[in-house]
């Protein structure tokens, strides 16, 4: 059944669909993960990468997962299936549908990390540390403690199916109206407080000055595949959220609009990280729990520490729903569009199959952490083949479909179907047909036969 686009919903303006794209964007991605992968990872050669990966192969990307979706009006799966029935493309839209579960399994443990801190700050059991150890061991009888991580990470979904059940209109795009402008703020105040910290600039030469001998295949393998999990790309979301899009909208501009956006808070969480992690006394390259361990240091000894924690973690939190609801929401737009499911039995049946697979993931650094699958935690098993195996794929797969298959010309008229003039549209068409697909390919066989 593939019934277009009516009874689905529109977002309900132009900015609207801004917002919830750069809500998807815009998460623990950007807020979380960003830092501590550009931590463990030898810092400003990474970020230069990144930066490269961004400008060369995600923009190209969002604006063909755009495209594909407000040309079909239909879900990952649907859109290849529209455009090349029965052929196997539409294997791409599977994978994606797949990389939004494995994906919303593990985010949805961290989400709730996010959720505890809100209650935390709240009772002020987080802004009070006397040192960055003592951060670090709440933080770490919190991860371990199977019930109460479980507990958040229901509440984290049990959040995002609530709001998914309402649809797109009602509930993905108002969430979004405030926290976006909120959230830079937010950052701009931080990152001021990080700066002035004694001790602050080795941070930020660690952050801005690059050491290219760090980079090598894994280095630049795990910077492409988090450009694509910070922009959510290559696994259909943005398809998704294209689909939703009434076809007055410029695309061109909405995609710049998000990209930079996206971008923008990352570079900006970096400089509210490193400067503090130096000023307080930590390792850049502690892993996931960088962020939890560093700022609740920071609210401890600033002024109105307490209630800027309750803020930050707030606005933390309702980022990560903002970016949950899009992951689930393109896998339940697959089993509406598809399967003729109604939206309820969609997201109630998808949201717990998901929740499910992510309790493994939740018990991960607690009772699971000896549990080991290629040497890595249940955890880091799911991010690494969804994040750095499954998107960059997907991504790839993506470019040559639009490039390739179904073809510029197509994917232009589109694009120009309204729109004034698309004047990045010669850098478009060349990035995505040449620069996108060989970059990936490259860096996955570079990694493969590192010789
Ligand atoms: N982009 C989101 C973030 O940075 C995560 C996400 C990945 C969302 C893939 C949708 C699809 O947090």
């Amino acid at each position: 059944m593939t019934n277009g686009a009516n009874n689905r919903g529109f977002w309900g303006s132009r900015m609207g669909f801004i917002l919830a794209a750069s809500g998807s964007a815009v998460g623990l991605g950007n807020i979380w993960k960003f830092p501590y992968i550009v931590g463990q990872n030898g810092g400003g050669a990474f970020v230069l990468v990144y930066l490269a990966c961004i400008a060369l192969v995600g923009l190209p990307i969002m604006l063909s997962e755009f495209t594909l979706g407000r040309k079909t009006g239909l879900n990952p799966v649907g859109a290849f299936q529209t455009l090349r029935p029965n052929t196997p493309w539409v294997g791409i839209g599977f994978m994606g549908v797949f990389a939004g579960f494995l994906i919303l399994s593990f985010y949805g443990v961290v989400g709730g990390w996010t959720l505890a801190y809100v209650v935390n700050s709240i009772t002020q059991s987080v802004s009070h540390f006397s040192s960055s150890q003592e951060a670090g061991q709440f933080f770490g009888n919190f991860i371990t403690n199977t019930w109460e991580v479980l507990f958040y990470h229901t509440l984290f979904m049990g959040l995002c199916m609530a709001i998914v059940i309402r649809g797109v209109h009602g509930g993905i795009e108002k969430a979004c109206n405030i926290l976006m402008p909120a959230l830079v703020v937010m950052l701009l105040l931080l990152m001021v407080r990080s700066l002035t910290l004694p001790g602050a600039m080795e941070g930020v030469r660690f952050y801005l000055y690059p050491d290219f001998s760090k980079i090598t295949p894994q280095v630049v393998l795990l910077a492409m595949g988090q450009a694509f999990f910070s922009l959510s790309l290559g696994m259909g979301a943005m398809i998704t959220y294209g689909s939703y899009l009434s076809a007055r909208e410029n695309l061109t501009s909405a995609t710049l609009y998000v990209v930079l956006f996206d971008t923008l808070i990352a570079l900006l969480m970096g400089m509210v990280i490193f400067p503090a992690v130096f000023a307080v006394g930590l390792e850049p390259t502690e892993g996931p729990s960088l962020v939890f361990n560093v700022l609740p240091t920071v609210f401890s000894n600033m002024p109105f520490g307490a209630g800027v924690s309750v803020l930050f973690f707030a606005l933390l939190a309702i980022a990560a729903i903002t970016s949950g609801i899009s992951l689930l929401e393109a896998v339940v737009a697959y089993f509406i569009d598809q399967r003729g499911w109604t939206r309820k039995q969609a997201v109630l049946v998808m949201g717990s199959v998901i929740y499910l697979l992510g309790v493994p993931s939740g018990l991960s650094f607690g009772v699971l952490a000896d549990f080991k699958l290629m040497g890595m935690t249940f955890f880091d098993v799911v991010d690494n083949v969804a994040s750095n195996y499954l998107l960059p794929l997907g991504g790839m797969l993506t470019a040559i479909f639009v490039g390739w298959v179904w073809g510029t010309r197509e994917a232009h008229r589109e694009i120009e179907r309204y729109e004034t003039k698309f004047h990045w549209g010669a850098y478009w068409e060349f990035v995505l047909r040449y620069v996108a697909p060989v970059a990936v390919a490259l860096v996955f066989l570079a990694k493969f036969f590192p010789e």
